[in-house]
């Protein structure tokens, strides 16, 4: 038997969203945005073992409204296993958005460096290699191209979208640790920026006040994201840190204590 969705309305629960949304009635939320598990083992992490199969899909068609929105984050070598699990479940699939960023670690292994080990020569320095990967402005210029001018940068950086340096992390520490108590750390290492969630809870046309679902929420940059936009919300993660720190950053650690 479902419990009323009334219990469920920004709340953040520490649980495996398969049993979290079985409790949840029919029709109760208005768009679905999540950042679910890529299926990588993302520097080794438990939870990133697979990508959320059919069945889960088919638990959060139930739970949505009609006419729901879903957003699910996919990486490039898995989204393909997302999207065929969303559609055979029964959504409809209506587009495809990237999201690109010059922040992160290339997730590809490097057959090269892994020769030299199995040779026994590792290298010790790969940092320069990785940092012109990350900022395409800095292999340009120089060979008498300047990226940064491009007029899709151009747009890029009115929009404040563009980072100069690509060592800046995608989202800062005082964006991530905000509202958070000095001994409490966002160390989620998948943190998506503020801007980009709040930009998102307002494209799926979620009603302001209407309920976004976030089953995997991790540190709850959806959850910020709803609530900053003045939409309710409903998060779930399996571990109990992340749940306090996505509390901590709605400020309801009160609640914790
Ligand atoms: C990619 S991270 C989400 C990060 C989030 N977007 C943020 O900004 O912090 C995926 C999260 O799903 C959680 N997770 C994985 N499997 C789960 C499950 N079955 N039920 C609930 N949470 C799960 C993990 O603990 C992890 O925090």
């Amino acid at each position: 038997m479902s419990i009323a969705i009334e219990k469920f309305i920004n709340g953040v629960f520490t649980v495996d969203c398969r049993e979290g949304m079985k409790n949840m009635p029919e029709n109760s939320v208005d768009s679905i945005i999540t950042d679910p598990p890529y299926g990588l083992e993302f520097m080794g992490r438990d939870w990133d073992r697979g990508v959320p199969g059919v069945g889960f899909w088919v638990e959060a068609l139930r739970v949505s409204k009609p006419g729901a929105i879903l957003l699910a984050f996919g990486g490039t070598r898995t989204y393909h296993r997302l999207v065929c699990a969303i559609e055979d479940a029964g959504w409809e699939i209506r587009d495809c958005m990237m999201w690109l960023y010059g922040t992160g670690f290339p997730k590809s292994h490097d057959i090269s460096k892994a020769i030299d080990k199995e040779l026994g020569v590792a290298r010790t320095q790969v940092r320069h290699e990785a940092k012109v990967i990350r900022n395409p402005k800095s292999i340009l210029s120089g060979h008498g191209v300047d990226g940064g001018d491009r007029p899709w940068m151009r747009e890029a950086k009115e929009k404040g979208f563009y980072e100069k340096d690509g060592n800046v992390p995608a989202t800062d520490q005082s964006e991530r640790n905000s509202n958070l108590p000095e001994e409490l750390k966002n160390d989620h290492p998948t943190v998506k920026p503020l801007m980009l969630m709040e930009y998102l809870c307002t494209l799926t046309r979620t009603p302001t006040g209407g309920i976004v679902l976030d089953p995997f929420c991790g540190s709850g940059s959806t959850l910020v994201a709803a609530q900053n936009t003045g939409r309710s919300f409903v998060g779930f993660d399996l571990a109990p840190e992340y749940v306090k720190i996505s509390k901590g950053r709605l400020g309801q650690l009160k609640e914790v204590a």
